[in-house]
């Protein structure tokens, strides 16, 4: 159990959570006393995920999801019992996405990225919303980048997808708070996570030259973040950015 903050019998949604940053949320969230539910498009994955974790006596539901889907969105928001508490937008193609300039990049390529990135984000927030509204309690984190902010190159529809996530999560916090719930955007740098195992080293070594800490991103270093933000103490704060790279861009 972790000291970060109590999460028993809240239920949470987390997209993408096969693999990576959304299975370590999952993971610790649940360790919190989260009932977690966890959905993406590689059903095998979450299905194990879901089997470890009951395994260990937390509390798990695996999702088969296609965030980029409406009809996939609404049977899995369907398929969860309210009340829900928190969801997490994490489900995105972060994964061998950079190496070629804006100018390169074909058009079927940067339309399926902002459908799952943007879209997908847009989609499941837009179904958990009624839900939460009705319950007038909620809150809902997305998962950004640093890489949106620092400007990164030869990842353009990437970037873009992740500045529209960090613009949409602040119209969303405004439209939702009156309603009691909170959104904000957590935004990493380069962890080390297998998304990352095929980033160029000149990369990993920029972020290595100007992070004002000198070790590595693990995982934990996000999970705790989106975790806090799920949490009671953080009931004040939406509509932010939350960068959380070890001072790479300070924005
Ligand atoms: N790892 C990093 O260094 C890093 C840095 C900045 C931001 N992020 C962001 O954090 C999040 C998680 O990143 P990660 O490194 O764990 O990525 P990952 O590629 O390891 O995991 C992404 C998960 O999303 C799932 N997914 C893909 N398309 C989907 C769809 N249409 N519907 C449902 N699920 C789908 C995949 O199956 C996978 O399990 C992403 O939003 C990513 O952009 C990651």
């Amino acid at each position: 159990m972790t000291d970060l903050g109590d999460l028993t019998d809240r239920s949470v949604l987390i997209t993408g959570a096969g693999r990576g940053l959304g299975r370590a949320t999952a993971d610790a969230l649940a360790s919190a006393g989260a009932i977690v539910h966890l959905a993406d498009i590689d059903f095998e994955r979450v299905k194990a995920a879901e089997s470890e974790l009951i395994s260990s006596g937390l509390r798990a539901h695996a999702h088969q999801l296609d965030v980029a889907d409406e009809a996939s969105v609404v049977a899995t928001i369907e398929a969860i019992a309210p009340p829900l508490w928190g969801l997490v937008n994490n489900a995105a193609l972060a994964d061998a996405v950079g190496g070629q300039s804006f100018w390169e990049i074909d058009r079927g390529t940067w339309d399926d990225l902002l459908g799952v990135n943007l879209t997908g984000t847009w989609l499941v927030s837009k179904h958990v919303a009624p839900i939460m509204m009705a319950q007038g309690a909620g809150r809902i984190v997305n998962l950004a980048s640093d890489s949106a902010l620092y400007g990164s190159p030869r990842l353009s529809h990437y970037i873009a997808s992740k500045g529209g996530v960090m613009a949409l999560t602040r119209a969303m916090a405004r439209e939702l708070g009156p309603h009691g719930i909170t959104v904000n955007s957590v935004a990493p740098g380069l962890v080390v996570t297998e998304s990352t195992e095929d980033v160029p080293a000149d990369r990993h070594q920029l972020y290595a030259d100007n992070r004002a800490l000198g070790r590595t991103q693990q995982p934990a270093d996000v999970t705790g973040v989106i975790h806090f933000l799920l949490c009671d103490a953080a009931s004040y704060l939406t509509g932010t950015t939350q960068v959380v790279d070890g001072g790479f861009v300070m924005a």
